[in-house]
Order: structure tokens, then sequence, then C-alpha cells
């Protein structure tokens, strides 16, 4: 039993793999770089990558040093550059190569990117409480939903854990395999799951740069979460949030 889970962070499943049967081997089209959206959902752009005001910055060496899990936010709210700033610092699209493939600010397996960004928003200046969603490619975000008490169900779904409930925002990261398995099959898993470290650890540092805090979460309710995201939980799955919110200037 135990073996069957350890297996998981091991690369022989390399050796399993027939990658000349993968889709990507077999020519298949490659799946769309960012999760498709209906045309007429409601989009916000966001403001433009570079182009944000009273972004303080802050030297990498400080902000290695510095980065800790920080889980008490103060009830202040995150402006709309600020969040366009991490949005990019964690998913933003450094160059797009065609309508399969695009290098973003994290690294990524093969750069398939098989992750989408949610957003819990409860308090971002001009941006009404809801989820919304990340589109990396015209840097946007498009409204997925609101309802009552999003901060009390978003609570429950990681068991409980208050600080999501007291954060201006929560990225909530999902998965959607194929985007992985399109090009390495059954060994898609174990690289997808790196990735997501990668991409909460620049909101880590991002978050040192405009003195706000984050804590990665994954220990949550698989499908409470996916319930609250209104997603599947089979091509599309949560695997790990981070609460965002401001923190005191001395970082207590
Ligand atoms: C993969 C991962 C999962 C984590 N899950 C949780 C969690 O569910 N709840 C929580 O409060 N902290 C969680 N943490 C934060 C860790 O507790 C924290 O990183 C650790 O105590 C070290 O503290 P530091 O980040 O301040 O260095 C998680 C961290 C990682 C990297």
């Amino acid at each position: 039993m135990k073996n069957e889970f350890m297996s998981f962070l091991k690369d022989s499943v390399r050796q399993q793999v027939d990658f000349s049967r993968t889709d990507q081997s077999r020519g298949v089209e490659p799946p769309p770089i960012e999760k498709p959206c209906p045309e007429n959902a409601p989009k916000r752009d966001l403001p433009g990558i570079g182009q944000w005001k009273n972004i303080p910055g802050v030297d990498l060496t400080t902000a290695i040093a510095n980065r800790q899990s920080r889980r008490a936010y103060l009830r202040q709210a995150l402006t709309l550059d600020e969040l366009s700033y991490l949005l990019w610092a964690t998913q933003g699209i450094r160059r797009k190569i065609d309508a399969g493939h695009a290098y973003r600010t994290v690294p990524s397996a093969g750069c398939r990117h098989a992750l989408e960004t949610y957003l819990c928003a409860l308090n971002v200046r001009g941006l009404d409480s809801g989820v919304y969603r990340y589109l990396p490619v015209g840097h946007r975000l498009v409204f997925e939903f609101a309802e009552e008490r999003l901060d009390e169900k978003l609570v429950e779904a990681v068991f409980g854990q208050p600080y999501p409930g007291r954060a201006a925002v929560t990225f909530i990261w999902t998965a959607l395999p194929y985007r992985m398995e399109w090009r390495y099959g059954l060994a898609a898993h174990k690289v997808l799951a790196i990735d997501a470290g990668h991409v909460c650890q620049n909101l880590y540092l991002a978050c040192e740069a405009i003195g706000a805090g984050t804590c990665a979460i994954a220990a949550y309710d698989q499908e409470a979460m996916d319930r609250f995201l209104r997603i599947d939980g089979r091509d599309e799955f949560a695997v790990y949030l981070a609460p965002v919110g401001k923190i005191r200037a001395d970082g207590g």
C-alpha cells in the first residue's frame, strides 16, 4: 500500500510509458493554453503587465530572506494593480509561441502549464466580491460566480482553517491533467504537482514586494473545494490554494 503511494514520487513511470503513443506523438492538436470560457462571459481587463502603480518592489535577497507563511491579515483591500502583479508573477505569460504553447513567469514540465488560477475575491478594490478566473493570454479576469457566504463556504472547504475567510483574495489552483497528459501520458502527474510548487513560491515572493502575506494550503476537502469552484472534479480539480492579505509593516 505504502509503495503504491510512494511510487508517485519516483520517475520509474517514465520507463512504463510508451511515449510514441501519447497524443502529442500521435499528432493530436495540443489543448488550449487556457481553459476556454463563454464569449459573452463578463471579463475584466487587468492593469497591463509592467504598468502597475505603487508596487514598491523589493530586492530578491530580501524577499527570499523574509518569506514566511503568514496567516494573519489586515482588513485592508488589495488594489487591482497589486492583484494584477500577483497574477503576472504566478502565471503571467512571457512569450506566446502558438495556440498550444506559451512561456510563463514560472517553469513547467514540457511547457505544458496545466494549472488554472481561480480567485475568491473578498476585498479587492474595484472588484465585486465573487469567484473569478485568470485568463493569462489576455491578462484578464473572467467572472465565474458570486454567492452569499463565500468566505464561510471557502473556510468550510479547507476544514475550517480560518485564514482564507479573512484574506483579501484566495488563489485556488486547479489542475487540468489532460494538458500535461497530452505530452507525457501517465508520466504527467508527478510533474504537474511539482509545477504547482513553483507557482505558489512565486506568490510568496511577490507578496513580499507589496506588503502582503500568503500561506500555502494543501489540506482541504477535495469534493467540497471542487463543488465550491463549480468544476467537475474529474477533468479539472483543485490542487492547491493560498490566501493573500495585507500585513503589518513590521511583518507581525
Ligand atoms: C505543500 C504545502 C502544504 C501546506 N499546507 C498548509 C495547510 O494546509 N495549512 C497551513 O496552515 N499551512 C500549510 N502549509 C504551510 C506550512 O505549514 C509552512 O510552510 C511551514 O510551517 C514552514 O513555515 P514557513 O512557510 O513560514 O517557512 C503548507 C505548505 C506547503 C509547502
